[in-house]
């Protein structure tokens, strides 16, 4: 909200793109290393000529895609990310401005080691050569084990949500499964590589030679490491207040329940993101290692560049994979426990410590929710086009409604879009079709609420705080006045297709003359799940039920279908449903008129 949004059909997977064909670069730049040193060391040892230049080209193809392309698409992520989440980048840049300073150090060191190394192969002697390559390597390794620090943060601050402390933050829970992963990660893609590079040459010797080595201690350990990784790290994201069991769907908590989970199959809309891709991900693990076992045992000396890229694109989906697994897990945070996705923040737990020359920023974030709620998001975002001074009250209904649809539609691109769009990818128009203002305004209330671990209610600034979300969808609780709240809703309606009457209706003062008592309450605490033409709709649930049925009914939802949430509304509220739903169920025409 302090910066303007860059409109693009989701950003989200932009990002991913980007990062993944990223991420399996610098893996390589990291193992790929190591791979050039020890087998350097080994065909020296052997003295094997032709291995050895074998090293050399692949040097060379190393050198290319690391520093080059590699470099290329680092820069390209600042890039994304600087656009897609401005709010994010600021902040991660100032919690570890020295993290970054000594990555660029070690970045540095490594490309200059890069470049000695393969320059140096026939100008240096071996001793030397050797040397630098292990120069090299450790760099590299470094500036992994720094980014590791910052990337595992993000998703589990850890006790950093309240002392603000930089070690803190960057060795939190999930950073060592995290940075034992993607070491073994690295050294199975230089495995990977090393083949590729092989199937291009025509000596069976040496590609029998390189299968053996690459395949048997480069690949197959990171293939069956991998998969054990993530469920440790899934256990220390668990152990670090992230939801793990429920955003997998899994039974229970344990690791058996959780590994049930990732093989079951989700629902068809490809939610949950996170248990879909470590589903992949373990997939393309095992069949990593089945491939890379058949060119071991049967193609050793003749295998062609058909399986070595099928491999190559394999670990691709089993590192990807596990990257965006990494990625789903965060939602609807950005930064764990202190930034969502949309740049509002938690307000700061009453803990963390104030430094005399920050103590005015700190004192009032305006971007926290709290501020937001009492400011409104479109005085407080810099960049919004829509003047608040101009109220909304006073005009005739049809007016009103135009201008409440107009600061909706800044509110969506400020709060929602970071994740929906509105035709594209996590389309918000059939989410919302056929739904009234009313029934849109209590799902905003309610999008997320903050609980402890017990489940009762807590404060936003409350550090070990969960949040309770609306039929488990992570989103964001919604921020803004309850005008602007209202806004939104008349705009996600107009969007669904409900017309313009319905948004009339439900304006307050013209409510009570127009709707009658159990159908408020109904598009009230209902019609989000029992709109007619959705999945369930209201007339055929309560088919043959009477009044009194339908009234002890209400009182016991969640026993009926786990997915109802309890009743809330009053005594009085609950008869005029019943009978409104008992009117329904016997005459269907008086929902057939609305569209
Ligand atoms: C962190 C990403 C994220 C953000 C931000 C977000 N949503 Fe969602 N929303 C989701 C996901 C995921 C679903 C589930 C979609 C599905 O099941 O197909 C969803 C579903 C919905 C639904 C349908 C709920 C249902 O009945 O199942 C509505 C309505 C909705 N979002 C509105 C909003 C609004 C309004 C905002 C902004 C205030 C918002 N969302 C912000 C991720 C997000
Ligand atoms: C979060 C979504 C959701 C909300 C909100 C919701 N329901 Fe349901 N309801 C469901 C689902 C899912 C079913 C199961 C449908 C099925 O099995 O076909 C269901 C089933 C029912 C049934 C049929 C029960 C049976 O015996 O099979 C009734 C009656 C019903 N709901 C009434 C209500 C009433 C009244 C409200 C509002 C107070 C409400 N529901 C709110 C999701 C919801």
């Amino acid at each position: 909200m302090n910066y303007p949004i860059w409109e693009v059909p989701s950003g989200g997977l932009l990002i991913a793109f980007v990062a993944i064909v990223h991420v399996l670069v610098s893996h390589f730049a990291v193992g790929g290393g190591l791979f050039l040193v020890l087998a350097e060391l080994k065909a020296r040892r052997e003295q094997d000529g032709a291995f050895l230049d074998y090293l050399k080209r692949h040097s060379r193809f190393f050198i290319l895609l690391t520093l080059v392309f590699g470099a290329m698409t680092g820069v390209g992520i600042w890039f994304t990310i600087a656009l897609v989440h401005p709010q994010a980048t600021s902040s991660l840049i100032n919690t570890f401005v020295w993290g970054w300073a000594m990555e660029w150090c070690f970045f540095v060191i490594e490309i200059a080691a890069a470049m000695v190394y393969y320059y140096g192969w026939d100008r240096m002697d071996a001793r030397t050569h050797v040397r630098v390559g292990w120069i090299y390597f450790i760099a590299a390794w470094i500036s992994l084990v720094i980014i590791n620090g910052i990337l595992s943060y993000m998703l589990t601050p850890g006790s950093w949500v309240t002392n603000r402390f930089f070690w803190s933050g960057f060795f939190n829970p999930t950073y060592f499964p995290s940075m034992i992963m993607r070491t073994f990660v690295a050294m199975g893609l230089a495995g990977v590589y090393a083949l590729l590079t092989a199937s291009w040459s025509r000596d069976p010797d040496l590609k029998q030679k390189i299968a053996r080595y690459a395949g048997l201690y480069w690949i197959l350990p990171m293939a069956v490491a991998v998969p054990l990784m993530l469920i440790w790290y899934l256990l220390a994201a668990a152990g670090a207040n992230v939801p793990v069991a429920e955003i997998l769907q899994a039974d229970g908590e344990g690791l058996g329940a959780m590994i049930a989970a990732i093989f079951t199959a989700g629902g068809e809309s490809g939610q949950p993101v996170a248990q879909r891709a470590a589903y992949y991900s373990v997939v393309a693990s095992i069949l990593v290692i089945l491939l890379t076992l058949a060119i071991v045992g049967f193609r050793r000396r003749s295998y062609g560049r058909v399986s070595t890229i099928s491999l190559l694109l394999l670990a691709l989906v089993a590192m990807g994979g596990g990257e965006w697994m990494r990625e789903d897990l965060r939602k609807p945070y950005v930064i764990g426990q202190f930034m969502f996705v949309n740049g509002v923040r938690l307000p700061a737990p009453e803990e963390v410590p104030t430094p005399p020359a920050e103590a005015a920023w700190q004192a009032k974030d305006r971007f926290s929710v709290d501020a937001l709620n009492a400011n409104g998001v479109l005085r407080t975002a810099l960049w919004s086009p829509i003047d608040v001074g101009e109220a909304a009250t006073g005009l005739d209904p049809a007016a009103r409604a135009e201008r409440e649809a107009e600061m909706g539609a800044e509110m969506f691109k400020l709060s929602c879009s970071s994740c929906h769009s509105v035709d594209g990818y996590l389309a918000i128009r059939p989410l919302v079709e056929n739904q009234s203002v009313a029934a849109l305004e209590r799902t905003l209330s309610n999008l997320a609420r903050p609980v402890d671990s017990a489940g009762n209610p807590t404060s936003w600034s409350d550090p070990g705080l969960q949040l309770a979300t609306w039929r488990g969808r992570r989103m964001p609780p919604f921020v803004g006045t309850d005008a602007e709240r209202r806004a939104l809703a008349v705009y996600l309606s107009r969007l669904g297709g409900t017309p313009d009457a319905g948004v009339e209706a439900a304006v307050p003062d013209a409510a009570e003359a127009t709707v009658p008592p159990g159908l408020q309450v109904y598009e009230d605490y209902c019609s989000i799940c029992h709109q007619p033409g959705g999945d369930w709709p209201m007339e055929e649930m309560v088919k043959g039920r009477d009044a009194e049925a339908l009234y002890d009914l209400i009182g016991r939802l969640p026993e009926v279908n786990e997915n109802m949430p309890p009743f809330e509304g009053t005594d009085e509220e609950r008869r005029a449903l019943a009978e409104y739903l008992a009117g329904l169920g016997g005459s269907p025409a008086q929902r057939e008129d609305q569209p």
